[in-house]
């Protein structure tokens, strides 16, 4: 039975904070626990395409273990891992950056918004950073990639690069697919609500966090923008508004018909107290989860030691066979 289900793999970068953006992606990704063979990584080699400090990624890290496993993340039916520990992500990189046109990697959104904010900085790595991505996500035969919507574009490449790949020496890597939530997959900052709520905002209204005090959630929303109509429904001139709701609908299982049935005839203060107190009520339990773990070293450590042996043994066989493929000698 185990080799009918679905790969799934998916990452997570540990820098910066977790928002209501990443819960609103990474929520799915226990759901998926049962009917598919899940694989989940908290991909430090990816973070340092930016600058960081060295004890900060390591802090950030287990952190983040502990936030994934208090988001559901079980690792007894999936595995959870640090790239870094698993040398054939960088392994297969290598060959897989001999597989993608440089012209592909220079049209990548995230590549042109990072190269802007960092014009001191822009550095290979920010460039091959996608080719990295489908080295993640091929060297487990991934089926489906549960991804917010502005990943859709790497998982896409890796697509491509699987497909020319295979192209020329057969079948050998999954072509995988971007699994994206029809909800939600992009929730959008608090204060500039076309722009999606990012880690890296230098404006704290902007970004609920997934450990921010229940008083601290309660001022962003109530803060946040909506428009001068006061009517609440959904509407691409209503991009405020709209992705309230999104937010209140991934706290509360409602669609947006309910929602507007809700608070038809109500203000914006009633609609955003109630966005406020359904955030803090879904991350109440995640944040009291989290600390309880984060006070267990030694258990997240041998979670994350257990998943990588675990990903390593698939992740060489498929290296394995890939160098065989391009014509590596093994001796
Ligand atoms: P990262 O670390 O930026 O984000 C982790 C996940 O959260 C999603 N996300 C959002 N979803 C909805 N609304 C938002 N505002 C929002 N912001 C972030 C992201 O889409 C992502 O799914 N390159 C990836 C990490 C990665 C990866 C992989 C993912 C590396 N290798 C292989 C999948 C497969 C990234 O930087 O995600």
């Amino acid at each position: 039975m185990e080799e009918t289900k679905k790969r799934v793999f998916s990452g997570i970068q540990p820098t910066g904070v977790f928002t209501l953006g990443n819960y609103s992606t990474v929520r799915h990704w226990p759901k998926l626990q049962d009917e598919c063979d899940c694989i989940y990584s908290i991909v430090d080699q990816h973070a340092i395409t930016v600058r960081q400090t060295p004890a900060d990624l390591r802090r950030q890290t287990r952190e983040m273990a502990a936030l994934l496993i208090a988001c559901g993340i079980d690792p007894a039916r999936s595995i959870l891992f640090i790239q870094s520990h698993v040398p054939a992500h960088a392994q297969l990189s290598w060959v897989l950056g001999c597989f993608c046109p440089f012209g592909d990697l220079t049209r990548m959104h995230q590549f042109k918004e990072k190269s802007a904010k960092h014009p001191e900085d822009i550095n290979g790595g920010l460039l091959t950073y996608p080719i990295l991505m489908a080295a993640d996500i091929l060297l487990y035969q991934t089926d489906e990639v549960p991804v917010g919507d502005d990943q859709r574009q790497h998982v896409e490449l890796a697509r491509d690069i699987a497909q020319r790949f295979n192209g020329v020496y057969g079948d050998v890597f999954t072509v995988p697919a971007p699994r994206i939530s029809k909800t939600a997959a992009r929730v959008m900052s608090l204060q500039e609500p076309t722009k999606k709520m990012s880690k890296s905002d230098a404006n704290e209204n902007a970004v609920v966090r997934m450990l921010d005090e229940p008083d601290v959630i309660l001022r962003k929303f109530k803060r946040a923008v909506t428009d001068s109509e006061g009517t609440i429904r959904a509407a691409t001139d209503k991009p405020g508004v709209t992705n309230l709701m999104s937010i209140y609908g991934v706290c509360t299982g409602k669609t947006f018909g309910q929602i507007e049935a809700e608070f038809a005839g109500q203000g914006y203060g009633v609609f955003k107290q109630a966005v406020a107190e359904s955030v803090i009520d879904a991350l109440r339990p995640v944040q009291e989860e989290y600390k309880r773990l984060l006070a267990d070293k030694a258990y997240l450590d041998g979670v994350l030691k257990d998943g990588a042996a675990r990903a390593d043994a698939i992740a060489q066989r498929v290296l394995a066979r890939v160098y065989k493929k391009v014509g590596f000698l093994q001796i």
